[in-house]
């Protein structure tokens, strides 16, 4: 018996510092008192999780919060628990289904027609290995969920965002991007086996990518865009892996992990951080690491790829390109909508080395 005493003490030991520590080492807490009256936020994702927390605290600081889900009912429950507890009653529960090209419209008319400003837009919803499941428009689930989904929201409400300068767009990426690589030839995962580790970390370099490229093309126009990486987080996005999976870990490893990573209110001081604090006016197209700027992997650097992503990106969605998002100085034409084209059209035509041509 008493051989185990020395171990089972030092992992005690161990263990108890690393959860009174966590929260310093993780980051703490976002030091700005910046309060937000007279703002609306715009927050995808928002019924749980880092997005349900940044409600919380946004709503807290005085903003008018739209909070964009894809479920009405958990949506209009956080809602009106976050109105209780912040005393704050401009907090609203919004449809939005990022895996519908539709519904993506239907939010950004509403909020158009309904909104007279948008300060603070924060693209948080996610979806993190799941199996190879499409949207609604064929898409990958992780691919059009994390990255195209935010993309035509993000440009369905840049007027607003311009008209309410200056404002903040804010992407959760994660450091998952360190390990992905876009796959221009085939995005969606139609023509190669299906990898769901791959297709998150796509998804996550892609935020990287799609805020350096908007930051670039927003230049002067007083709307900022970051991409943060939020830290590891206690929330439900590891619902489609292992570990909550079988019956040993969701009930034994989970608790236990949960004890070392991240509440939901830590992990929502990165985009709470980047959203309110006056440390973050102006600064625009960077990468922070929970509340430090950092530099991204390589990958995500490559302007060449972010603008070939957004070109294709722009075509997936049924967007064309538009004056007001193109690098300044430039004197292409404006705007206009035009056919979304299939998946994997777009793809193909998005590949320079494919040699197909869009149809
Ligand atoms: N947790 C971490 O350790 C961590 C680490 C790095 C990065 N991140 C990033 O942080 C962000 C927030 O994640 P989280 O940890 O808070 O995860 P979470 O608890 O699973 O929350 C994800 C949110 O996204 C929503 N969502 C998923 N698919 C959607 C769709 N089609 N349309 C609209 N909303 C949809 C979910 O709605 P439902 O509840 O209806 O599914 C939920 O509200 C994600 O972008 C994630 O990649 C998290």
């Amino acid at each position: 018996m008493s051989k185990y005493i020395l171990p089972v003490s030092v992992f005690g030991t161990v263990f108890g510092c690393a959860v009174l520590l966590k929260n310093h080492v993780t980051g703490g807490r976002c030091k700005s008192k910046a309060t937000i009256h007279g703002k609306t936020v715009v927050i995808t994702g928002a019924n749980t999780g880092i997005g349900k927390a940044t409600a919380r605290e946004l709503a807290n600081r005085g903003g008018r919060i739209i909070m964009g889900c894809r479920d009405m009912e958990k949506c209009e429950a956080a809602a009106k628990e976050i109105r209780g507890k912040t005393l704050n009653p401009h907090v609203y529960a919004c449809k939005l289904d990022l895996a519908s090209l539709k519904s993506i419209r239907q939010f950004a008319e509403q909020i158009k027609k309904e909104e007279s400003r948008v300060d603070i837009l924060i693209n948080n919803a996610g979806v993190m290995r799941c199996p190879a499941w499409k949207t609604e428009d064929g898409f990958d689930m992780q691919f059009g969920v994390n990255h195209l989904g935010h993309f035509l929201l993000t440009d369905l409400l840049l007027d607003k965002l311009k008209e309410s300068a200056p404002s903040r767009v804010i992407n959760l990426t994660s450091l998952a991007h360190i390990v992905g690589k876009i796959y221009f030839e085939d995005l969606n995962w139609e023509n190669k086996k299906f990898d769901t580790k791959q297709a998150y970390c796509q998804s996550k370099l892609a935020n990287v990518l799609f805020s350096r490229e908007l930051a670039k093309r927003l230049q002067g126009t007083g709307v900022t865009v970051n991409a943060v990486h939020p830290g590891v987080v206690a929330t439900d996005l590891g619902r489609h892996t292992g570990l909550h999976q079988s019956q040993f870990s969701s009930s034994v490893l989970s608790p236990f992990f949960s004890m070392l990573v991240k509440s939901p209110e830590l992990g929502a001081q990165p985009s709470v951080f980047l959203a309110v604090s006056e440390e973050m006016e102006g600064v625009t197209g960077r990468y922070y690491d929970v509340m430090t700027e950092k530099e991204p992997a390589p990958q995500a650097l490559d302007d060449e790829v972010a603008r070939r992503l957004w070109e294709v990106s722009s075509r997936l969605v049924g967007l064309k390109e538009d004056r007001q998002t193109l690098p300044a100085g430039s004197n292409q034409s404006s705007a206009v909508e035009t056919k979304k084209l299939s998946p994997r059209t777009v793809a193909a035509a998005g590949d320079s080395r494919s040699g197909t041509t869009i149809n």
